[in-house]
């Protein structure tokens, strides 16, 4: 079973900040890093999970209403003791996980490791944010080490479009709407299988795996099965080996490696 870090080392951190992923990207075996991206009043890609700032910053409205000036003005709440920090720009994530990320080679035993970027679309559609992120990844030179993912079909057929090589994560809750959907994209679009892996939320692994076999199955663990708090007690990952997802989000990866 291969592990990735939800959000960062997202359990005992903040998360999606430089330092959950500093953390994460130090884990030995780690396969990847997922985070979620979202656009500034003055197009900027900014990282954060939530539409608004309310939940995870002591401001109040929607990312799209801030310049990336003033959203960095807000400060992350942090754990006591914990540094407190800004909402990080995709650039700078980037910058950091650069060496990690240029030296993955696609081999089970890579030095380096993948990131998973997270288009949040499905909400807001932010326009123009499919170009902006895959500009970046091609500027840094890193499009074998991502996979884009997306709620929204439409960003993943974008993304496609503008980078007919890249991978996909299809997201959606059960594993027979990311399949649905997955089979659209490759009838419709002429999409290879290969490019294309499933993101179902873990507790729904609603079809047998004769009905998926050969595919990357990335689970995720939304609703009642995530976070996995408290921490320090260990999920049993068998049983979703056994229903065959190849890969999971975490929130605490480095319990598991
Ligand atoms: O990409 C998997 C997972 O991150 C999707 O749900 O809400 O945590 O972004 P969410
Ligand atoms: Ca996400």
């Amino acid at each position: 079973m291969k592990i990735w870090a939800h959000r960062g080392c997202s359990q005992i951190y903040p998360e999606n900040t430089l330092t959950s992923f500093e953390k994460a990207m130090n884990i030995p075996g780690l396969a990847g890093i997922e985070l979620d991206i979202q656009l500034t009043k003055d197009g900027e890609l900014v990282v954060i999970h939530d539409e608004r700032v309310n939940r995870t910053t002591e401001g109040y409205g929607f990312v799209k209403d801030y310049s990336l000036n003033e959203l960095r003005k807000l400060h992350i709440f942090t754990g006591i003791g914990q540094e407190s920090e800004k909402i990080p720009t995709m650039r700078e994530v980037m910058d950091l996980l650069l060496p990690k990320l240029k030296s993955y080679d696609g081999g089970e035993d890579s030095e380096g490791i993948r990131l998973n970027i997270e288009l949040k679309t499905s909400s807001i559609r932010y326009p123009g944010i499919e170009e902006k992120i895959c500009e970046l990844v091609k500027e840094m030179g890193v499009e074998h080490a991502i996979v884009y993912s997306s709620f929204l079909i439409e960003s993943l057929v974008k993304i496609h479009d503008i980078c007919p090589t890249a991978e996909l994560g299809v997201l959606d809750d059960a594993l027979s709407n990311c399949l649905y959907k997955t089979i659209l994209l490759e009838q419709m679009w002429n999409m290879q299988p290969g490019t294309i892996a499933l993101h179902p939320g873990g507790g729904k692994i609603d079809f047998p795996k004769e009905f998926f076999a050969g595919r990357t199955v990335r689970a995720w663990f939304g609703g009642h099965l995530y976070p996995e708090a408290p921490t320090n007690v260990k999920m049993d990952l068998e049983r979703f080996e056994l229903a065959g997802v190849t890969d999971v989000f975490l929130n605490e990866p480095e319990k598991y490696l």
